[in-house]
């Protein structure tokens, strides 16, 4: 039995510039923390960077056309910071005349460009003031995103504010795991907090340029599930994931008030880092935060079965082991562990359970976005596998079944979503090429497209095909 996809249900594929541009050090760009930090010893598994990545600074026709191949409806993006203000400093025509012939790119081949401006690549002069912990910093994002829509605003309708801003504070901020690398509570919070003012902001200030542009934000989630419903130790443990993972978030950016019970959490294991970001939240900003948005991006890859007793065994998913300080990056959560359910498990040891896609969009719609008059997109899913490259018939196969039954359950997992009633209006398979996985380096391949690094040689992976068929049929 074939499942239609809505009408106006838009079907696409997403990247991010440090990830994949390449040209690190190419017409004026300058580091971002990005490539600070993959130079710190051990902070990137194999001591790999996004200096070459998939060149698609100079391969972006190739690439586009590939799009084409594939045939997707629009392209998620993110714009780089260093290239456009290399040190935060002045505009660099040239780093902004790459996004805007990418963007000429898309629209020739009728693709929707959707912009980010904030995928994790801060310039590292920025940081070395602060970074995100620094509230000047709202205002030196703000300066960039009105360069972005001064340069692209009559061609780009669809603008999101921060990529996935669990990761960009507390999992770089305080978990040490992503740049800036640090190991601090107080820093994760007060860049959570500027993250957030800095989305509000520029959605107030796009807002008021054009009133027609689709204004959003992605965020990361998690299904956070009690390994025994009927222990509170183990329903305490889902309720502090959530708040810290989902509930930090959501609740500023659609309520105006940050989690209460998480607050006092923290508090409890560190009162200064408390002290610190409650003194740092000017009268105002969570009315700033709080500004509607047209569309949320849900970027969803597992679930989680957790435990708030002392592990019997440790944790079974997380990140790479890299030789780097590393510490948890949810302040309050010691005790928790993730228990093993017995799901099939993706190369990075991500569970594979789309159930739960199809309960965070319910949920996500009916507590949050519905109420606000948001519509939401899938803006990012997608598995890493090692994938076995083959040459038939004089031709590159990637044979990746893993993948393409990965990326059919979670289309058919939107659809469930969109059946009960979920306004879920595409989806954008991550990632269009294997690409640079931050601290897991290249190793993990989440592509439809293989790249093979020493030529860059790109090759539709069976992924890609089924995806492809997907697209023509607007069915699963
Ligand atoms: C989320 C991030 O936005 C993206 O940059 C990353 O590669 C994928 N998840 C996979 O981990």
């Amino acid at each position: 039995m074939t499942r239609p996809f809505p009408e106006d249900f838009l079907f696409g594929a997403a990247t991010a510039a440090y990830q994949i541009e390449g040209a690190a050090h190419e017409d004026g760009r300058t580091d971002s923390i990005w490539d600070a930090f993959a130079r710190v010893p051990g902070a990137v598994v194999g001591g790999e960077s996004g200096d070459v990545a998939c060149d698609h600074y100079h391969r972006y026709p190739e690439d586009v056309a590939l799009m084409t191949e594939l045939g997707l409806q629009t392209y998620r993006f993110s714009t780089s910071w260093s290239r456009v203000r290399p040190d935060g400093g002045a505009v660099n025509a040239k780093g902004v005349d790459f996004y805007s012939r990418l963007v000429d790119e898309l629209l020739g081949a009728d693709i929707l460009p959707w912009l980010t401006l904030y995928h994790w690549d801060m310039p590292q002069a920025l940081q070395d003031k602060g970074g995100w912990t620094n509230r000047d910093t709202v205002d030196r994002f703000l300066e960039y995103a009105g360069n972005m829509h001064d340069a692209l605003g009559d061609r780009v309708n669809v603008w999101t504010t921060l990529n996935e801003p669990w990761c960009s504070s507390f999992l770089s901020y305080t978990g040490g795991e992503h740049a800036p690398g640090h190991t601090s509570v107080a820093e994760g919070l007060l860049a959570s907090h500027h993250l957030l003012l800095a989305h509000g902001l520029t959605v107030q200030e796009l807002r008021g340029r054009d009133a027609s542009l689709n204004l959003g934000i992605t965020l990361n989630h998690t299904v956070a599930d009690p390994a025994d419903p009927d222990r509170p130790a183990d329903a305490d443990a889902v309720r502090r994931v959530d708040g810290q993972f989902n509930r930090w978030f959501l609740d500023p950016i659609y309520r105006g008030s940050y989690p209460a019970d998480i607050v006092e959490d923290i508090r409890g294991v560190d009162p200064d880092a408390v002290a610190r970001f409650e003194a740092a939240i000017h009268d105002g900003d969570l009315v700033s935060i709080s500004q509607k948005i047209d569309t949320q991006g849900v970027n969803y890859y597992h679930g989680d079965l957790l435990s708030g007793r002392a592990p019997a065994v440790p944790p079974v998913s997380g990140g790479p082991t890299t030789e780097r300080a590393r510490r948890s990056p949810y302040p309050s959560n010691d005790g928790i562990h993730s228990v093993e359910r017995g799901l099939p498990r993706t190369a990075q040891n991500w569970e594979v359970q789309p159930e739960g896609l199809t309960r965070l969009l319910q949920r996500v719609w009916t507590e949050y976005a519905e109420p606000a008059g948001t519509v939401l997109y899938m803006t990012e899913n997608g598995a890493a596998y090692d994938d076995v490259k083959v040459v038939e018939d004089g031709e590159t196969r990637v044979h990746d079944a893993d993948r393409t039954e990965f990326l059919r359950l979670h289309l058919g997992a939107v659809l469930d979503a969109a059946d009960a009633g979920v306004d879920v209006r595409g989806y954008f398979y991550w990632s269009m090429f294997d690409n640079f996985e931050w601290a897991w380096g290249y190793d993990k391949r989440f592509g439809i497209v293989r790249v093979d690094y020493d030529t860059q040689a790109r090759s539709l992976k069976d992924s890609g095909r089924e995806y492809a068929r997907i697209i023509a049929a607007r069915a699963l």
